[in-house]
């Protein structure tokens, strides 16, 4: 059976680092309380010249030659993100453009925090169905532009960058052995739509909007959201929380990893953490961890990998991947 293998990753960051020593100067925070209660120490935010779509190309371009390959290689790019640099064209476009690509398909996918999850499994299923080779999967964000600096609930809690990954068709046998996505599940509930959402958009407000958030309404239900489709993944696949090598999970609150961590298992060597130095990156915060873990030398081919996340909608979902 076809299946979808890593060929490649890259990250890129924003020049500036904001400490949460800076945001003291700014918003009524501290550092104490903004680590006590998510992990994060600091976070990257974009300068005004600094957008989406050039976080995406430079993560794209890494990517593009970790994996040995140009864009002639590739058939389709994929661009998760929830704040893209216009209304449309889809910024997958516009990196597809400058990456001097004028052949195959690009398009944007919005599904706020578990972008990156939703765009690796619809990745999978083109390659799965033959109707690509491969596939340029980025998650690029520059969220500080629809944070509301004065609401210290939610802007602490944020970052830029972007992430990505190059998927290739690669024959394997059908066992939990091969290479590749071994399995992917995805959720969404829309009840959940009024917890996490952006006060503007075209078709109501003609504005942007800023980010709102039920920060503890969210973290309720985030735990149980998490386990349950990870254990889907462990039931579709007959895999443990044993046979992980790295779990890769969204950083969006250390303490949302730990308690999901923890629920399933999974020990707390294994788990890919980088929520204190990025913050919460949305889309690109699994492809920025990959990038981390990378390169220090933990990620290695043949390593068992879940990837996980939950945001906005509410989505949520999972992918089991061996790399
Ligand atoms: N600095 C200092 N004090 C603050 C800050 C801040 N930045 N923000 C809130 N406070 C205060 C509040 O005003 C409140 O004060 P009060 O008791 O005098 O009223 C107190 O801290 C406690 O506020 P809570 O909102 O109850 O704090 P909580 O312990 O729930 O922590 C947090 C808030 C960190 C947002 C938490 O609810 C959380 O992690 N939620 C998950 C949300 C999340 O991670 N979202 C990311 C997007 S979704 C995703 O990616 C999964």
């Amino acid at each position: 059976m076809i299946r979808s293998v890593v060929l490649g990753s890259g990250a890129a960051k924003p020049r500036t680092v904001v400490t949460n020593h800076d945001l003291e100067k700014k918003v009524d925070t501290s550092d104490e309380w903004i680590i006590q209660r998510t992990g994060i120490k600091q976070r990257y935010i974009a300068e005004p010249d600094e957008t989406t779509a050039d976080l995406g190309e430079a993560a794209a371009r890494e990517a593009l030659s970790d994996a040995g390959l140009t864009v002639d290689d590739i058939d389709m790019i994929i661009l998760a993100t929830s704040t893209p640099n216009n209304t449309f064209p889809a910024t997958a476009v516009d990196i597809q453009e400058r990456l001097g690509m004028s052949h195959g398909a690009a398009f944007d996918m919005q599904a706020v925090c578990s972008g990156f999850v939703f765009a690796v499994t619809t990745a999978d299923t083109y390659i799965k169905a033959g109707q690509a080779k491969r596939i340029l999967v980025i998650g690029a964000e520059t969220f500080s532009r629809i944070l509301d600096w004065e609401d210290r609930t939610t802007c602490v809690l944020f970052g830029d960058g972007a992430g990505a990954i190059v998927l290739g068709a690669e024959e394997g046998v059908g066992m939990s052995n091969d290479r590749g996505i071994l399995t992917s599940h995805l959720r969404s509930n829309g009840s959940h739509k009024e917890k996490l959402y952006v006060d503007g958009g075209p078709s109501t407000t003609q504005t942007v909007g800023h980010l709102r958030m039920q920060g503890r309404e969210v973290f309720k239900h985030a735990v149980a959201m998490i386990t349950d489709v990870i254990e889907d993944a462990f039931a579709a696949t007959g895999l443990t929380a044993d046979d992980i090598d790295w779990f890769i999970p969204h950083q969006a609150n250390r303490r949302i990893i730990d308690a999901s961590a923890k629920k399933l298992k999974i020990s707390p060597e294994k788990v890919v953490m980088t929520v204190e130095q990025h913050g919460n990156t949305s889309a690109a915060s699994i492809p920025l961890a990959i990038s981390v873990a990378k390169e220090d030398g933990r990620l290695k081919k043949g390593d068992l990998v879940l990837l996980e996340a939950m945001g906005g909608g509410f989505t949520w979902g999972a992918v089991l991947v061996r790399w």
